[in-house]
């Protein structure tokens, strides 16, 4: 409620801009939108393309969205906890800086327009990550304490994208909003290594030789946290983008 509210403040003058309405051109979309017929029997196609026509905006940013830079993607923290007990290793990575995702195509749509629910599926070839750690515990045996940098490189990343809208009446249009929204992605090929604080190279090379070899445990580890704060993003991007661009602007309902 509060978002919408933010969102009607913010964006019904850009609304009221981008969709004059004449009688002759009802819904006439925003460059960035292509539109689809809701009786198309491939309407599954048509929003995919739809999609990808976004992200291929996207990209260069959208004024009109009030976006304007989406590389990097910043997460504030990712936590990772392996084994229990005072000895098991934690470790957390902030301010975590991720390059490429913006990349991403979108190879699938599935859509039920009656129960507002939608199912994305989307292709990454390449993501590049940094952040800072720290951590403490024991890893492989060695006393896995410190902090530093660490660096991330993902090959061929899918995801899948659920999402249930409700809609939302105003000034005769109806603005879609997320009720509920599930994710979940997988990763080819994953390197990744620390440069730590303390300069114990041994150390250092044993750890990195751990983390590269068991990069898919770590990775799995990390999921809850990645995907916790992955859906409070898109949550809030689905919300921003629903609650500016109404729904008939999408989809025609002749
Ligand atoms: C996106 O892909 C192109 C072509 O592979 C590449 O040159 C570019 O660096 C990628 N962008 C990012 C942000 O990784």
């Amino acid at each position: 409620m509060e978002i919408r509210q933010h969102y009607c403040r913010l964006a019904c003058v850009a609304v009221a801009t981008l969709f004059l309405v004449s009688a002759a051109e009802k819904y006439q979309a925003p460059y960035f939108i292509h539109q689809c017929q809701r009786s198309d029997p491939e309407i599954n196609k048509c929003l995919q393309f739809s999609a990808n026509t976004l992200v291929k905006h996207f990209r260069n940013g959208i004024p009109e969205l009030e976006v304007e830079e989406v590389e990097p993607i910043m997460i504030n923290e990712i936590h990772l906890a392996l084994g229990s007990g005072p000895d098991g290793y934690r470790a957390i990575f902030r301010d975590v800086e991720a390059f490429g995702v913006s990349n991403m195509t979108v190879t699938g749509v599935r859509s039920n327009l009656d129960s507002m629910e939608f199912q994305l599926s989307f292709y990454v070839p390449h993501i590049r990550a940094r952040a800072q750690y720290r951590s403490s515990g024991v890893l492989i045996m060695v006393q896995a304490t410190g902090g530093g940098d660490y660096w991330g490189e993902y090959e061929g990343v899918r995801a899948k994208v659920y999402f249930k809208a409700r809609q939302e009446q105003a000034n005769d249009l109806t603005y879609l909003q997320v009720d509920d929204i599930k994710m979940d992605f997988s990763v080819k090929d994953i390197k990744m290594g620390i440069k730590s604080q303390q300069d114990n190279a041994i150390i250092e090379a044993a750890l990195n030789l751990f983390i590269n070899t068991n990069g898919q445990e770590l990775l799995k580890e990390m999921k809850p946290s990645i995907k916790k704060h992955l859906l409070q993003t898109m949550r809030t991007f689905i919300n921003n983008l629903f609650g500016r661009v109404p729904y008939e602007y999408w989809i025609l309902d002749e």
